[in-house]
């Protein structure tokens, strides 16, 4: 898990690489190029997926309402495939899966096909089933992931689900300055590898406690569900993600100093609310493990404990945020003695 990890820079590469013009912002996606015409007519898209590649899809539903300006909904497949829905017209359908086997995954797109929908695919594994069923559709170029968790993965996905709204979206001053960006995420991933050794410190201090809160909003609200899934699936510790604006609709009864929350506070335009929801934590006497921005020093009167990340746009801030999550999983389990690589 922890080579697949430090991975992460590897595989943003190698998703981008022959696809991306960072110095004009065009992107050519050679397995999607059939489509583009007919995808520009579409009216809606649907991703769907399950588990981390779910997450993922979270991220792409934001980029392709901000690039595409495209009407995006992502559905768990497992519940997809069977709710007795009314199809929406016009719309293309997106799987994503790592794998390419996912026994939900594969139905939600077989009952898509048999509505003669659009689907595009998304997979890593190539030649796989859902590779093999869908119209078109975009390999990750992850290698192998070996390890039961997925972390490589997911920065792949989100690396090409970056690409994707870019190509279908307008050249935009703001899609450009995106494209240019990307071009710089495996640097920033690498910088924050270079502090595994702290963050993973950092998670054996907190590897007593039973319960943990998981917070993020917009673009990090999944980064908050992805931290939170490692963690149980990788060190069998209770931890729920929760976008910030909903604690205050229950969960917060939950919070006392044996509950403490890890909580995505990068800066940008939410970061005020964010720290109201810290706030909120602090005063009943919660701990708090902020993800925050290189430079951000009000944070520390505030948090517990800080990761520090390097600055990047708000779109592209789950693949750097999601790292520190990765480290963190893994070394809460690592000390509990468990196999992080062939989790129960
Ligand atoms: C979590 C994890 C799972 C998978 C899910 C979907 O670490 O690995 O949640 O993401 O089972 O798998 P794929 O992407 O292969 O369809």
């Amino acid at each position: 898990m922890l080579k697949e990890i430090f991975e992460g820079p590897e595989v943003v590469e190698a998703a981008m690489r022959g696809r991306l013009n960072p110095a004009n912002g065009t992107v050519k996606l050679g397995g999607l190029e059939e489509e583009v015409e007919e995808l520009r007519k579409k009216s809606a898209l649907e991703i769907i997926a399950c588990g981390t590649s779910y997450n993922a899809g979270m991220v792409g539903e934001l980029l392709f309402e901000e690039f595409f300006g495209v009407p995006t909904e992502t559905a768990l497949a497992s519940e997809y495939r069977y709710k007795h829905d009314a199809p929406m017209k016009n719309a293309a359908y997106l799987f994503i899966s790592q794998s390419g086997e996912t026994a939900d995954t594969l139905a939600a797109l077989r009952k898509a096909n048999a509505r003669k929908c659009l689907t595009l695919g998304l997979v890593n594994v190539v030649g796989s089933s859902i590779a093999r069923e869908t119209t078109a559709g975009v390999y990750n170029h992850a290698g192998p992931e070996i390890g039961v968790a997925s972390t490589k993965a997911f920065l792949s996905q989100l690396t090409v689900l970056t690409l994707m709204a870019l190509m279908l979206g307008r050249k935009t001053a703001a899609a450009k300055m995106i494209a240019a960006e990307l071009a710089k995420i495996p640097k920033k991933i690498g910088n924050v590898l270079r502090s595994a050794d702290s963050i993973m410190n950092l998670a054996r201090k907190y590897a007593g406690y039973h319960d943990f809160f998981y917070l993020g909003r917009g673009y990090n609200y999944s980064v908050a569900l992805e931290g939170a899934l490692k963690l149980k699936e990788i060190s069998y510790v209770h931890a729920e993600g929760y976008a910030g604006g909903e604690m205050k609709h229950g969960p917060i009864a939950l919070i006392d100093e044996r509950f403490p929350t890890v909580a995505v506070v990068t800066k940008n335009a939410l970061y005020e609310k964010m720290i109201s929801n810290i706030e909120e934590i602090k005063a009943r006497r919660g701990k708090v493990i902020a993800v925050a921005t290189i430079g951000d020093t009000m944070i520390k009167k505030l948090a517990d404990d800080v990761i520090y990340v390097p600055p990047t746009v708000p779109q592209l801030e789950p693949m750097v945020n999601v790292v520190p999550m990765q480290l963190f999983a893994y070394a809460v389990g690592v000390g509990k003695g468990y196999n992080v690589d062939t989790p129960r």
